[in-house]
Formats: C-alpha cells, sequence, structure tokens
C-alpha cells in the first residue's frame, strides 16, 4: 500500500484537516481537551460497536479511547490522546461525516442520521461501525505517515 506523509504543524487544537489517501478522505483532527475529556468518560460496555476498528492494532480490541488514538510522538508536551486519525466514510453506505456535529459532539452523518462521538465511534443511527483508523503514526513531531 501506498504511503503518504501529512504536515500537521500548522494545526492547532480544534482543528481538523482532511487529505486524500487510496481516494478517500481521511480526517486528521487535533482534538481539544474537552474533546479527549468527553470520549475518555464513555462507558465502552454502552457502545454500539465494541470494537476499537483500529489497523495498528491486532486482532478485535476494545473501543477505548486510548485504542482510538494516535500514539504521540515520545518527548513532545502534546497531551496523549491529543490525536485522532480516521478515515472520513460513514460505515453505513460511505458518506462524508461532518465534523464538529451531531449529539455527541463528534461527526454527524448527513445521509441516514448517524451520530459519532468525539474518538469516532458510533453511537446513534444506522451505521454498524465505528469509523476506522488507518495505519498511522508520527514519523518526526510534525509529520504523520498514512499507511
Ligand atoms: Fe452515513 Fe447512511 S451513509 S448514515
Amino acid at each position: 500500500l501506498a504511503s503518504i506523509r501529512v504536515d500537521v504543524s500548522e494545526l492547532a487544537p480544534g482543528d481538523q484537516l482532511t487529505v486524500l489517501w487510496q481516494g478517500k478522505p481521511v480526517f486528521i483532527r487535533w482534538r481539544t481537551e474537552t474533546e479527549i475529556e468527553q470520549a475518555r468518560e464513555v462507558d465502552v460496555s454502552s457502545l454500539p460497536d465494541p470494537d476499537a476498528n483500529n489497523a495498528n492494532l491486532q486482532g478485535a480490541q476494545p473501543a477505548t479511547d486510548e485504542n482510538r488514538t494516535l500514539a504521540m510522538p515520545e518527548g513532545t508536551d502534546i497531551p496523549a490522546g491529543s490525536f485522532l486519525v480516521q478515515m472520513g466514510v460513514c460505515t453505513h453506505l460511505g458518506c462524508v461525516p461532518l465534523g464538529e456535529s451531531g449529539d455527541f459532539g463528534g461527526w454527524f452523518c448527513p445521509c441516514h442520521g448517524s451520530h459519532y462521538d468525539t474518538a469516532g465511534r458510533i453511537r446513534s443511527g444506522p451505521a454498524p461501525r465505528n469509523l476506522p483508523i488507518p495505519v498511522a503514526e508520527f514519523v518526526d513531531d510534525v509529520t504523520i505517515q498514512l499507511g
């Protein structure tokens, strides 16, 4: 799979960058402290999709916020869990969800009304799965590699 590198040096907390990778949108979001807190307060056993749906993890893993977010580069002072990288493709029928929208403060898919939380986990509506997390990592302090 072809990989790409994305410069996130211009981002600040609350910003989202959308890049195209393998013909599909990928959302790179620097979450605010409030968004991180909201995501971490959720009882994972209450989630419609209990799987992290994260290609960076082996097998099925619980959909905790920690299992959904990108590991930060070593030595950074940016808080853990700040970066969420996920496919911008609704798991219902593939529309592109809107950011900072919906009943859970994350993403809302206007096609048929799926609500995702600030960790990109499906919370209500017809979508069956959490937004997929692609293979991704920080390769230096300001660069994320996809694939
Ligand atoms: Fe998103 Fe149907 S495609 S809710």
